[in-house]
């Protein structure tokens, strides 16, 4: 058996991790909110069109912050067709994808979800087909107290008190052809300048996330970053990283490998930040928000009804290397937690989502939502440095891969959600086709028992869940044990894992 070494030691502390990496998105797309998270007719919506099914699955994850309500979509989104009687409110054509907008659902029925969510909102202005003015507009409206227009108009659609939302995005992926109203890094680094100093003339409390690149592929990669930075630096506090990863090649050892790049990619934008503030001769630190990360590729090119109705779209079924995968970015997020403050799952209900429902029918949890869901109960506390030596392999796509992922994670008392524990939670995949017997040395802890042995393994990658079929599930590890200050354990081949060691 292929042998595995981790290393780590309660002084060797990375960071404090933010809660908010374990964020998600709601973007008006597909089934999303229309038919996902609301939908009127379904028998266990609540008194204001919420399936409670679907928030049940959502509350259980405990995310603590989600995105909206974009996204590309929100690049022609004007705010104002969401707020206001319902009856009144304007339907409009959504160019981005391709679809009808209905406006059922704006930010007062969002806020009263995010609510029941115990969620906070990350507010996506539109840079797109708008720009500075209306995003002051918008934050006037959710933020100043009252005796202005827009604060006024909010009071008037039945808000008095301010929704006082701290985090806001400047546009999305304006980098991106696709975008509407996509610009140049000089026009947006200006564009996002202006934007962000009104913005925080009108409310200094607020935190602003900057575009970064759409992915790390881009040919603007890098010098974007850079330009918008160097424009924006003063105003703002994060720069957006949006990631996806496919296997349509169905290269499964390339596959799992692509931490190794997003794992690049988030130093090369923390480097950029850096160059940047040094440049300035600036202490100010920028940090990631990587506000769109997941598996997609499943559902390309799926056929649907131009301008319909929230008609299905992006609807990936996810199988069990899809949740390895997520578990390794999971891992590499909190890797990074010194930078990494906010990362956002895209998205969260039927839209490449862990949380999946039929209209009129139930909803289920698809295999890349356990370890969401692991992740964001146990993840919490301080990034610990964790050295893993491990054997490595080649692919397609990539050299020198480590089988092992692994980050170990210490959870202090404060810090849990499901009870008063201490202690550790040691997240690891095995990339490879062969177990690996690992030994992981807690240097400084002692006293710990395990408490949760979770895994999530299978003899076949492809097997995915469906309604009734929930066929991929973590079930109990049993092979690891304590002695002598190591925690010995045998990682399955291909397997994602958590245990948690517990005072
Ligand atoms: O999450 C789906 C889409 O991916 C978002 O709308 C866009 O920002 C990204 O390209």
């Amino acid at each position: 058996m292929k042998k595995a070494r981790v290393k780590i030691d309660k002084d060797f502390v990375v960071s404090e991790i933010d809660k908010r990496i374990y964020g998600n998105f709601v973007e008006h797309l597909g089934r999303c909110v229309y038919g996902g998270i609301y939908e009127p007719s379904h028998p266990l919506a609540d008194e204001e069109g919420f399936r409670k099914d679907v928030l049940k699955l959502v509350k259980d994850l405990d995310v603590p912050v989600i995105r909206y309500p974009g996204g590309n979509f929100v690049s022609g989104y004007n705010w104002e067709d969401g707020v206001g009687p319902r009856e009144k409110r304007n339907t409009r054509l959504d160019l981005a994808w391709g679809t009808t907008e209905t406006n059922e659902v704006g930010i007062h029925e969002f806020d009263s979800w995010l609510k029941k969510a115990g969620a906070e909102m990350m507010m996506t202005v539109n840079l797109g087909t708008r720009g500075a003015d209306e995003a002051r507009q918008l934050l006037e409206y959710c933020n100043h107290p009252s005796g202005t227009k827009y604060s006024d108009m909010r009071i008037k659609n039945g808000q008095k008190d301010p929704f006082n939302y701290k985090l806001w995005c400047l546009g999305n992926e304006m980098d991106g052809p696709w975008q509407m109203g996509h610009k140049t890094a000089n026009e947006y680094a200006r564009l996002a300048e202006e934007t962000a100093k009104m913005m925080k003339m009108l409310d200094p409390t607020i935190e602003l996330v900057a575009c970064g690149s759409s992915n790390s592929e881009m040919p603007t990669f890098g010098a974007w970053e850079q330009e918008v930075l160097e424009a924006s630096f003063d105003h703002v506090d994060y720069i957006s990283m949006h990631q996806y990863y496919g296997n349509p090649e169905n290269d499964t050892a390339s596959f799992l490998a692509n931490t190794v790049d997003m794992d690049a990619f988030i130093r090369t934008v923390v480097a950029t930040c850096d160059y940047v503030a040094g440049k300035r001769k600036s202490k100010k630190k920028i940090n990631i928000s990587f506000d769109e990360w997941n598996v997609w590729y499943h559902s390309n090119n799926a056929p649907f009804e131009r301008w319909s109705i929230a008609p299905p779209l992006l609807e990936d079924i996810y199988n069990l290397e899809d949740a390895l995968l997520v578990g390794s970015m999971l891992i590499t997020l909190i890797r990074h937690a010194d930078r990494v403050k906010i990362a956002n799952m895209a998205q969260l209900v039927n839209v490449i989502a862990p949380i999946f429902c039929k209209s009129d029918g139930e909803a289920w949890k698809q295999t890349i939502y356990y370890p969401y869901y692991y992740s964001s109960r146990y993840g919490r506390g301080v990034s610990l440095d964790t050295r893993i030596e491990s054997p490595k392999y080649d692919c397609k796509k990539y050299t020198d891969v480590p089988y092992l992922d692994c980050v170990v994670v210490e959870n202090r008392t404060e810090d849990s959600i499901d009870g008063d524990f201490s202690g550790l939670s040691i997240f690891a995949v095995n990339r490879g086709e062969e177990d690996l017997d690992t030994t992981i040395s807690l240097g400084g802890y002692s006293d710990l028992k395990i408490e949760q042995h979770v895994l999530l393994e299978g003899n076949d990658m492809k097997l995915s869940n469906g309604l009734g079929n929930e066929v991929v599930k973590p079930k109990k590890g049993t092979d690891a044990n304590l002695a002598d200050g190591n925690l010995n354990i045998r990682i399955p081949s291909r397997s994602w894992q958590l245990i948690r060691l517990i005072k």
